[in-house]
C-alpha cells in the first residue's frame, strides 16, 4: 500500500440513484484507509439510503439537505467549508439531475453548492437507467463536465434495478477506490507516456494437462502497470496465467499462456511503448514436442522430454530498441544477487534492472511485499517494502533516467 493512499480528506456526495445502496461499504473501505470522510446526500438520496448507517460507519453526521443554508451549526456555511476541507470530491452514484445541475452551475443544494465552491479534483460516477444516460442531453452534460476538468467515470454494463439491462450500474468498490487514488496521486510525470509491461508466469504445456511453470503471481508486475497508472501513463500489460490480483481499471491487458504467446504480445505492442518494464518470469525452455493427448501412466515407469529454449524476450526488445525507448528489468536471484543482475543487465540491454532476492523471506514469488536492489549504471540502492512501494521506488528511480 502506498503511504500517499492514507489519512485523505474525501467529500463523497451521495444523489438519487439506487445505486446509492452500496455507498457505505465504500465509506468503510475508505476508513480502513484512515480517510476522513465526509458525507452530503441529496433529498433523493436520504431516501435510498440511510443517513444514521452513513454517520456510523464515517464517524461524522451527514450533511442533508436540511443543512443547506441553515443556522443549525452557527455561524459555519456547510458547503464553503466542506469544499474547501476536501482533497477531492467524489460524486456516487452521480444523477442525470446533479449532472445536469453542475453543468449548468445550479447551486440549490448542499451538494450542488459544494461542487461548485471546490477546488478539489471532482471525480463523477454516472449511475442511472441506461436511457437516461444515453440520452443527448445526459451525454452534453457529462461531456461539458469531463472539458472542464472534472473526471467522469462511465457506468458499467449489466442488470440494472430498474429491470433493463445495459450501460448504467455503478463501478464496484474497488474501481471506485483506484479512481480516488488516480485523483490523489501526488505525481503525474508519466503523463502522455506508454508503458508496457510483463507480468506473471507463463506456462509451457507438456500435454493437454500438464505444464511447467513457476510461482509467480503477477502481484509485482501488476504493481508496475497501476504505479504507471497512477502516475499518468497509459499502460498496456501483457499477462501470464495468474488470478488477477487487485484491480485492473485503467489498464489493458492482454492475457497470453507460454512464453513464446508472451514474446508475441510483447512484439506487437514495442513499436507503441515508450517504456518496456520485463517483470514477468518467463519460462526459460519448453518442450520440444506438444503431446496432443494426455499422457497415460499405464506402462510408463519413466518419462523423459526434451526440451528447448524459449527466446529471450528482454533481450530480443534490448536488440531491437529504439532511441528514447526506456527498459526496465527485473532479475530473480538467489545468490550474488547484484553481479548476476548487472552481468544480466548488460546481456539484455535493459537501462535498469531491479535485482529481487526471491529467496529472501517476503520478498519474491507471491509475497505482497518485496526486497529488491535497483540498479543503474552508476548507482544502486536498496528498497524494501509493498510490492506497489517497491514499485513506486523503481519509477522513482526510472524517471530520473528516461525523462531527466
Ligand atoms: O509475480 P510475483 O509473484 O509478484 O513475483 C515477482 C517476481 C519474483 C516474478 C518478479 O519480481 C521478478 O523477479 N521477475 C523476473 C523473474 C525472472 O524471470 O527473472 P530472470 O532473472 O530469469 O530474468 C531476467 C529478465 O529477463 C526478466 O526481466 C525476465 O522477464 C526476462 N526474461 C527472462 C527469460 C526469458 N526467456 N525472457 C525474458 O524476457
Amino acid at each position: 500500500m502506498l503511504e500517499w493512499k492514507r489519512s485523505r480528506k474525501i467529500l463523497l456526495c451521495v444523489t438519487g440513484g439506487i445505486a446509492a445502496y452500496k455507498i457505505p461499504d465504500l465509506v468503510s473501505r475508505l476508513r480502513k484507509l484512515d480517510c476522513e470522510v465526509e458525507i452530503v446526500l441529496t433529498k433523493a438520496a436520504e431516501s435510498i439510503v440511510s443517513p444514521l448507517a452513513l454517520s456510523t460507519l464515517s464517524g461524522r453526521r451527514a450533511w442533508l439537505q436540511d443543512d443547506f443554508l441553515s443556522d443549525k451549526r452557527g455561524f459555519e456555511i456547510p458547503h464553503i467549508h466542506l469544499a474547501d476541507w476536501a482533497e477531492v470530491v467524489v460524486v456516487a452514484p452521480c444523477s442525470a439531475e446533479t449532472a445536469s445541475g453542475l453543468a449548468q452551475g445550479r447551486a440549490e443544494s448542499v451538494v450542488a453548492a459544494a461542487l461548485l465552491a471546490t477546488r478539489a479534483p471532482v471525480v463523477l460516477f454516472p449511475a442511472m437507467n441506461v436511457h437516461m444516460f444515453e440520452h443527448p442531453a445526459t451525454q452534453q452534460n457529462l461531456r461539458i463536465l469531463a472539458e472542464r476538468g472534472v473526471r467522469v467515470v462511465d457506468p458499467e454494463f449489466g442488470s440494472l434495478a430498474c429491470g433493463y439491462e445495459g450501460k448504467g450500474r455503478l463501478p464496484e468498490t474497488a474501481l471506485i477506490l483506484e479512481e480516488i487514488a488516480y485523483a490523489l496521486s501526488p505525481r503525474r510525470n508519466l503523463a502522455g507516456r506508454h508503458v508496457l509491461v510483463t507480468a506473471g508466469p507463463t506456462r509451457e504445456y507438456l500435454d493437454p494437462v500438464r505444464f511447467i511453470s513457476n510461482p509467480s503471481t503477477g502481484k509485482m508486475g501488476m504493481a508496475m502497470a497501476r504505479t504507471a497508472w497512477y502516475r499518468g501513463a497509459e499502460v498496456r500489460v501483457v499477462l501470464g496465467p495468474a488470478p488477477r490480483v487487485g484491480s485492473t481499471h485503467g489498464l489493458e491487458v492482454h492475457d497470453v499462456v507460454s512464453a513464446l504467446a508472451m514474446r508475441d504480445a510483447v512484439m506487437e505492442n514495442l513499436e507503441w511503448a515508450g517504456c518496456v518494464v520485463k517483470a514477468a518470469a518467463v519460462g526459460d525452455y519448453r518442450s520440444e514436442e506438444r503431446v496432443e493427448h494426455k499422457i497415460k501412466r499405464e506402462k510408463k515407469d519413466s518419462l523423459t522430454f526434451s526440451l528447448v529454449q524459449n527466446p529471450d524476450i528482454a533481450a530480443e526488445v534490448g536488440k531491437n530498441r529504439r532511441a528514447g525507448q526506456f527498459l526496465i528489468g527485473f532479475a530473480a536471484e538467489t545468490d550474488d544477487l547484484v553481479q548476476n543482475a548487472r552481468a544480466k543487465m548488460a546481456r539484455k540491454g535493459l537501462d535498469l534492472m531491479v535485482a529481487n532476492d526471491v529467496s529472501a523471506p517476503g520478498s519474491g514469488f507471491g509475497a505482497d511485499t518485496n526486497t529488491v536492489r535497483i540498479i543503474s549504471d552508476d548507482d544502486e540502492t536498496q528498497f524494501s517494502g509493498s510490492k506497489e512501494a517497491v514499485a513506486d521506488a523503481v519509477w522513482e528511480a526510472a524517471v530520473r533516467r528516461w525523462l531527466p
